[in-house]
């Protein structure tokens, strides 16, 4: 099988996996990072976030052999104590319920803080419909990501 080196949390890992591996199941099965979750497997739900070159991508979609060379933040090197400012807001409003999209929303709600500090209602809308939560916690969602954004 083919290796592939990649850039997970500041550290190099190297995996031999197929090349049409998705990055998602090389970060839970390969490497051991499960706090990014499947939810769908096909780009529908969001579950899968990670940042890819600091853009929220979905780790289902994404080969392995397209993500070699890139840098790639899961949940878990996020911030180093929890305490990135999204992290902060979750608790702060008790965003989670079931928990289990919590990390794709976070991701995807600090890729946006990082290119749209102060965000309007309707972009933190619209980029956060992407990510489902069977729970329904989206108002919550939404009020953190405005804290975080202050
Ligand atoms: Fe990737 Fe649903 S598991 S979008």
């Amino acid at each position: 099988m083919p290796k592939y080196s990649l850039k997970i949390n500041g550290e190099k890992r190297s995996v031999e996996v197929d090349s049409d591996t998705p990055l998602l199941w090389v970060l839970r099965d390969e490497i051991g990072l499960v706090g990014t979750k499947y939810g769908c497997g096909v780009g529908q739900c969001g579950a899968c976030t990670v940042h890819v070159d600091g853009s929220a991508t979905r780790s289902c979609l994404l080969q392995v052999s397209q993500a070699e060379g890139m840098k790639i933040t899961t949940i878990e090197g996020l911030s180093k104590e929890g305490d990135h400012p999204v992290q902060k807001a979750w608790l702060e409003h008790d965003v989670p319920q079931c928990g289990y999209c919590q990390a794709g929303q976070i991701m995807t709600a600090a890729a946006l803080l990082e290119s749209n500090p102060n965000p309007s209602d309707k972009e933190i809308e619209t980029t956060m419909s992407g990510n489902i939560c069977r729970c329904g916690t989206y108002l919550r969602i939404k009020q953190a990501v405005k804290t975080a954004s202050k």
